[in-house]
């Protein structure tokens, strides 16, 4: 069974720019536009939460974030960890009307990067090569209908 937490009290705010969102503090520079601090709106349903973590709906299933996390890449000698994600355990679709934007992935909620995915072109996953081993790694995708949905895992 999936389940996606949302730890604690997380606080979000939203870059008005770029769709960024900083947990529980907003960025002085947000990452990916270099928006000031003063563009970062606190918006407490900025990311979607599954009604039933243990019963989730069809929606829920085509948005929360799936991860797999391999070990043993191979593909950097000196430490390579993969992290594949694929959007829903019921596949999201990739159309023009309807498809996942982006992937947003932070670690220990610090952003490490954003993914942008093109409808038609690809599936909605990812494959990531981590170079560090340990840490919360917490993924966020954005469907233009749907919104925001997270998963976290520990590596
Ligand atoms: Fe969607």
């Amino acid at each position: 069974m999936l389940i996606a937490k949302i730890g604690g009290a997380m606080e979000f705010y939203v870059c008005a720019k770029c769709g960024y969102v900083a947990f529980d503090v907003p960025a002085e520079v947000c990452p990916i536009c270099g928006a000031k601090k003063d563009a970062f709106k606190l918006d407490k349903n900025a990311i979607k939460k599954p009604v039933d973590p243990n019963n989730l709906s069809e929606l829920e299933k085509k948005h929360i974030p799936l991860l797999k996390i391999e070990r043993k890449c191979g593909l950097i000698n000196s430490g390579c960890l993969d992290v594949n994600i694929k959007i829903g355990e019921i596949t999201h679709p990739m159309q023009q009307e309807h498809f996942i934007m982006y992937i947003d992935v932070y670690l220990d909620k610090n952003f490490i990067a954003r993914y942008h995915l093109t409808p038609e072109k690809l599936n909605p996953a990812l494959g990531i090569h981590l170079k560090v081993g340990s840490g919360k790694l917490l993924v966020l995708e954005n469907c233009n209908l749907h919104g925001r949905w997270i998963k976290e895992e520990m590596l």
